[in-house]
C-alpha cells in the first residue's frame, strides 16, 4: 500500500520524505488556508514547492464547481509540474470534468467520496485516484473502512483501474485496516504514520538489549 501523506506544511512534508516511506502528498484548501497560504501565486507556488520535496504524486484541488472553471483550473495546475493530479470534487461538473482530463492525459483524484455508488462513477469516468473520507464517515457513525470494503469489491468485479486512495485517515488502526482490506493508497496526518513506529515491547526490549550490550 503507498502512504501519502496529507498536509501542506513542508516541514512535515519533508519529515516524512527523510523516513523513506512516502508515495505522494494530498491537499485540499481547508490544509492550503491552515498554512496561511493565500493568493492564486503563493498557491501555485506552493504546490511546486511540494513537487521539489517529494518524488511521488502531488494532488491540488480546483476551487470551481462548473465544469469550465474546472477545467481551466485543472489545465493550470497540471501545466505546473509533471507530478500534479487534479483534485475534482464528486459533483455532476466534476464527473464531466474528470472524464474530460482522463481524455487528455491529465490525471485525475475525485475527492468528497461517500458512497460506492459515487467511486463506480469516479471510476467510469476514468479518474487516477477516488477518495473516500473514511474518517468523517466515522464521525457520522456509518463505518467508512465499510465503504473500503465496497469500493474494492466493484472496482475487483469489473477490474477497473482507478486507484483507492483511503482519506480522512485519523490513527494508525485506520491504517492498517486500510492495508487488510487493500486499498491500494493511504493518506494520512505525519502523527498517524508516525504512530505505526510506536510498540512498547520494542521499547522496553531495546532498552534491554542496550543494556544488556554494556555487561
Ligand atoms: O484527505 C481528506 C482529508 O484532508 C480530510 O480529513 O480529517 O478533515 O476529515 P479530515
Amino acid at each position: 500500500m503507498k502512504f501519502f501523506i496529507d498536509t501542506a506544511n513542508l516541514a512535515q512534508i519533508k519529515e516524512a520524505q527523510d523516513l523513506g516511506v512516502l508515495d505522494g502528498v494530498t491537499t485540499n484548501p481547508s490544509l492550503m488556508a491552515k498554512e496561511g497560504i493565500k493568493g492564486e501565486g503563493n498557491i501555485l507556488k506552493h504546490y511546486v514547492d511540494i513537487c521539489n520535496i517529494v518524488t511521488g504524486d502531488v494532488s491540488a484541488e480546483v476551487i470551481s464547481t462548473d465544469f469550465e472553471g474546472m477545467v481551466k483550473e485543472g489545465e493550470a495546475l497540471a501545466d505546473l509540474h509533471p507530478q500534479i493530479v487534479v483534485k475534482v470534487p464528486m459533483i455532476k461538473d466534476g464527473v464531466k470534468a474528470i472524464k474530460y482530463f482522463t481524455e487528455k492525459g491529465i490525471r485525475t483524484n475525485c475527492t468528497l467520496v461517500f458512497s460506492a455508488g459515487q467511486a463506480l462513477l469516479a471510476a467510469k469516468a476514468g479518474a487516477t485516484y477516488v477518495s473516500p473520507f473514511i474518517g468523517r464517515l466515522d464521525d457520522v457513525s456509518t463505518d467508512g473502512l465499510v465503504l473500503i470494503e465496497e469500493i474494492r469489491t466493484i472496482y475487483d468485479n469489473y477490474g477497473y483501474q482507478t486507484q483507492i486512495l483511503a482519506a480522512s485517515v485519523r490513527h494508525p488502526m485506520h491504517i492498517i485496516n486500510c492495508a487488510k482490506i487493500g486499498a491500494d493508497v493511504a493518506t494520512c496526518p505525519l502523527s498517524a504514520i508516525t504512530a505505526l513506529l510506536k510498540h512498547p515491547l520494542t521499547d522496553s526490549g531495546l532498552a534491554q538489549f542496550l543494556k544488556d550490550a554494556g555487561k
